[in-house]
């Protein structure tokens, strides 16, 4: 018999979740509004809203907190996080931010100015939000695969590179870089080749552009370039994290999920002209450069966290855990986006309540069923959280309407995989009884799905 993966770590401490009765529960979301967001901590049992910030650090970042150094100048603490980034990725020059949105202020503000493109693979919300409120351009040149859920390909976070160079020979100077996320949270968790990564990195120097990495899952998609790419089999994680931040000029980062920490974020460049730039700005929104926005402690145990999420066992016990959950959904018939994501389950909303429209909103009306069956918080990515169009204020409905389901790391156990997957496969079996979604009753003009008021219909 096959041994099958295990958790490369065993428990030290333990924190208790809350079960619920079903009308305990049809009561709160009511209170809520039928907004997930809106809900108490407390009475959610599995939280799979994100895997932002709500991972369990090791005993060896907590120890590492103990030695943290608050000084405000010249910290220790700050000396060996910009250390592990540097050997981690090359890179000479590091910023520290409170978290990755915090870096995309800080360095959008040096780079980007009216009227640019930023060409990219789906671009994270929060990155989209920070180039358009510069009035530039966010250009998507994902592959086309990407936006077809039963396409099986290993990089779906690839950038299509014919779209890129047509962008960049209309427009070169306008694009003062390329943002490329690893992994792709937008298009489900898709990794970026090795391949892809040099390729775009060939087309930015002919059209004397940059790249920048938006690497908050950066550990996740080495793992997959590993597993997936034939001639990095052999290679060690950190290894290959080595050799894709040779294609890049730069990099911004959510420490918050592949940092292992519960905030923070950074910058880091080989480009001193760019660091310069960005100090400015580090100094005026974040902190002075030796801190940044962040505690020294926490700046310990990001260093720490960096080491350990880049090891093999971490990542494969991580990643197997998250296809544990596809695999059981697909053995129920459950429609997935696939390949399964580095972080996260997507469940494809329409195909699960065909009968529900989607001025009802099937992905928002699938994430209430889950938490009303067992108190499981997932989170709508369809039609609400699109908003309306700027101009025409008619609803956006997105080309997928899904709900995802984010794992934190090292947080819960297979066990809880499976109340997870035997909630939705009740829902499953009674989804014709699901004929009906939700009506918006209350909504700010943008950023909606965060603060909306819903009825049931
Ligand atoms: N880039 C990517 C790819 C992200 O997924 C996120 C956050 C950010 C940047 C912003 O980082 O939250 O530290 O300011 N993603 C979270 C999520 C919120 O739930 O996917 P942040």
């Amino acid at each position: 018999m096959n041994i099958p993966y295990s958790e490369p770590y065993k428990i030290k401490m333990v924190e208790q979740i809350h079960k619920s009765s079903a009308k305990e529960r049809q009561k709160w979301l009511k209170e809520a509004n039928y907004n997930l967001f809106k809900l108490r901590s407390k009475q959610v049992f599995i939280d799979l809203l994100t895997d932002s910030g709500t991972g369990a650090m090791s005993d060896k970042q907590w120890a590492a907190i103990m030695e943290g150094d608050e000084s405000y100048a010249g910290s220790d603490s700050f000396f060996r996080l910009k250390e592990m980034v540097r050997s981690l990725t090359g890179f000479e020059y590091f910023l520290p931010t409170h978290q990755g949105r915090a870096a995309e202020n800080v360095l959008f503000s040096a780079l980007i100015k009216e009227g640019d493109i930023i060409p990219g693979n789906a671009h994270f919300d929060t990155t989209k939000g920070h180039i358009e409120f510069r009035k530039a351009e966010a250009l998507d040149c994902t592959v086309r695969e990407a936006f077809d859920p039963d396409i099986i390909n290993d990089f779906k976070g690839n950038l299509d590179l014919q779209k890129l160079e047509n962008a960049l020979k209309d427009n070169y100077k306008k694009v003062p870089f390329i943002i490329v996320t690893i992994t792709c949270n937008t298009t489900g968790g898709q990794p970026v080749s090795i391949e892809n990564m040099k390729a775009v990195h060939k087309l930015a120097k002919k059209y004397s552009t940059k790249v920048i990495f938006d690497s908050a899952r950066f550990a996740e998609n080495a793992y997959f370039i590993k597993t997936r790419e034939e001639a990095w089999k052999d290679k060690s994680i950190k290894e290959i994290v080595r050799e894709m931040y040779k294609y890049a000029d730069g990099m911004t980062m959510s420490s918050k999920k592949d940092g292992l920490v519960n905030i923070g974020g950074f910058m880091a460049f080989n480009d001193k002209d760019i660091y310069e730039k960005a100090s400015v700005f580090n100094i005026m929104f974040e902190g002075f450069l030796t801190y940044g926005g962040m505690a020294g402690r926490d700046m310990n145990a990001l260093a720490q966290g960096l080491d350990e999420a880049s090891e093999f066992t971490y990542l494969e016990s991580r990643i197997k855990q998250v296809a544990y959950l596809g695999e059981r959904l697909s053995s129920y018939g459950i429609p997935l986006l696939k390949p399964y994501g580095g972080h996260a389950i997507f469940v494809n909303a329409t195909e699960f309540l065909p009968h529900i429209p989607r001025e009802e909103f099937p992905a928002q009306s699938l994430a209430i069923e889950l938490y009303l069956e067992a108190g499981i918080r997932g989170v709508e990515l369809g039609a609400i959280m699109a908003d309306r169009d700027p101009v025409s204020r008619k609803n956006r409905f997105p080309e997928l309407e899904l709900v995802r389901l984010a794992i934190p790391r090292r947080t819960y156990s297979q066990n809880h995989m499976d109340v997870v997957a035997a909630a939705l496969k009740n829902i499953y079996e009674r989804r014709d009884k699901i004929r009906r979604g939700v009506k918006i009753v209350k909504e700010a003009p943008i950023l909606r799905h965060f603060t909306v008021d819903l009825e049931r219909l």
